[in-house]
C-alpha cells in the first residue's frame, strides 16, 4: 500500500465532523492550532512560524499521512496515518509487510472536551481496519500527556508499554512513554452492538 489514503473513499463523515486527506492549501488552517503552545506540548515538533510550519507540514511526507478533522467546514485538527510493516521473522517478511498502522492526533484547543477526538480517531480506526484491512493499530505518548492516553483509553486501546525515561522532552527531561495498540479483532468486539439487558 503505497499510498493508504489513496485507497479511501473521501471525504469520511462522522456523526458531527467530516474527515478528509491534508493539502499544501491547509498549511494555514492547521497553523492556527499547530502553533499553539498547548497543541504542541507533546508533539515531536512545536513550529515557531507559520514558515516553519509550512517547511513540516507542507512536504510530500507529512502530506501523505495527514487526514484533517472538519466541523462544519472548519478545520479543528488533525490526525496521523502512518501505515507500517510489522517486526517478523526473516522467512515470513512478506506476511508481516504493510499490516498495520502508526496513528497520531492534535485538536484545536478551543474545541477541546467535546469529544471531537474521540469521535475522529474511533473513525479513523474504522477506516485502518475495515477500510484498509489492517490488523493492528498503536500510538505513542509521553505518560505525562494524560488527554492523550485518556482518549485512547475511552476508544477501547490496551497499554502495552511503559517506558522508564525513554523520550526525550525538548524541555530537556527524559519522560516516561506509553505505547497503547488495538487489534481488528478487539475492534470488531468494541464496535459489535451491544446485546440488550433486561
Ligand atoms: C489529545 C487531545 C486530542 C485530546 O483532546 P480532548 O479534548 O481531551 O479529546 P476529545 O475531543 O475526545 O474530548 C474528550 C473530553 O470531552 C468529554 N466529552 C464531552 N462530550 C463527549 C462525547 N460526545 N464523546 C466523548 N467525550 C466527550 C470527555 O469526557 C473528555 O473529557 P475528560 O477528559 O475531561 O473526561 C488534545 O488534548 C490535543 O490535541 N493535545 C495536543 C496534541 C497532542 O498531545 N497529541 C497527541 C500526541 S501523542
Amino acid at each position: 500500500m503505497s499510498d493508504p489514503l489513496k485507497a479511501i473513499a473521501w471525504p469520511v463523515r462522522t456523526a458531527r465532523l467530516s474527515l478528509r486527506p491534508a493539502t499544501p492549501e491547509d498549511v494555514e488552517a492547521t497553523w492556527t492550532y499547530r502553533g499553539h503552545e498547548e497543541a504542541s506540548r507533546w508533539t515531536t515538533r512545536a513550529p515557531v512560524s507559520l514558515s516553519a510550519h509550512r517547511r513540516d507540514f507542507g512536504t510530500e511526507e507529512s502530506l501523505a499521512k495527514t487526514i484533517l478533522i472538519e466541523l462544519d467546514g472548519e478545520v479543528i485538527g488533525d490526525l496521523m496515518l502512518q501505515v507500517e510493516d510489522a517486526w517478523s521473522q526473516a522467512e515470513v517478511k512478506d506476511q508481516a509487510s504493510v499490516v498495520q498502522a502508526e496513528l497520531g492526533w492534535v485538536l484545536h484547543p478551543d474545541h477541546a472536551g467535546r469529544g471531537y477526538a474521540t469521535e475522529a480517531v474511533r473513525e479513523l480506526i474504522r477506516l485502518c481496519f475495515e477500510d484498509l484491512g489492517l490488523r493492528r493499530v498503536t500510538a505513542n505518548c509521553f505518560a505525562d500527556n494524560v488527554s492523550s492516553w485518556r482518549l485512547m483509553e475511552r476508544i477501547g486501546m490496551r497499554r502495552e508499554l511503559h517506558a522508564v525515561r525513554e523520550s526525550l522532552h525538548r524541555s530537556g527531561e527524559w519522560m516516561d512513554a506509553f505505547g497503547y495498540a488495538l487489534l481488528a479483532d478487539e475492534w470488531a468486539e468494541l464496535s459489535r452492538p451491544q446485546e440488550a439487558t433486561g
